[in-house]
């Protein structure tokens, strides 16, 4: 009778384990199964972009698209779409780019490897950068 309560404690903490972490694991899949290597990873509706975030696309296309891809929708193998729920403002505020920029991003969210700074782009570049974010954030319904 012991033995038998015990395996069930022993059976429902594995259980519970399993589901806080399958709730908290990071998204560790650079590529969904088969994508080819560069292929975007996420669908990205384009707003009319005007303004900060006119000007913000044209400095991300210049400095981060090589690796964050068009329209920020990410590339397999390559570096994370920031048009994703991870990267919303509550959660990465917009000084988390200038951040990103000057100092580079040790690989914790995602398995692409780590980001390098980037040398080119200015604090003020990187605001306008987020404000492009944003914007596409936004337009995709993450807010
Ligand atoms: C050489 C490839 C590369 C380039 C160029 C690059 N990034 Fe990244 N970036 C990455 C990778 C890979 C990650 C994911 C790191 C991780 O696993 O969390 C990342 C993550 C980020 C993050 C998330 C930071 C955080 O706090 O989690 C931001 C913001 C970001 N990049 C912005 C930019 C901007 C803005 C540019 C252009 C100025 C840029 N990146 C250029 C590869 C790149």
């Amino acid at each position: 009778m012991q033995k038998s309560g015990l395996a069930i404690i022993a059976v429902t903490a594995a259980v519970s384990g399993w589901l806080v972490w399958q709730s908290i694991k990071p998204a560790t899949a650079p590529a969904p199964d088969g994508a080819q290597p560069g292929a975007p990873l996420a669908t990205v509706a384009v707003p009319e972009l005007t303004g900060d975030a006119l000007a913000g696309a044209r400095i991300y296309d210049r400095s981060c698209a090589a690796c964050h891809g068009a329209n920020a929708a990410g590339q397999a193998g390559i570096a994370p779409p920031l048009v994703h729920t991870i990267y919303r403002d509550r959660s990465h505020a917009d000084f988390a780019f200038v951040l990103a920029v000057q100092n580079g991003v040790r690989s914790h969210h995602w398995s692409f490897g780590n980001m390098p700074p980037v040398k080119d782009v200015s604090q003020k570049e990187a605001l306008s950068i987020a404000a492009y974010i944003r914007g596409l954030q936004r337009a995709n319904g993450i807010e």
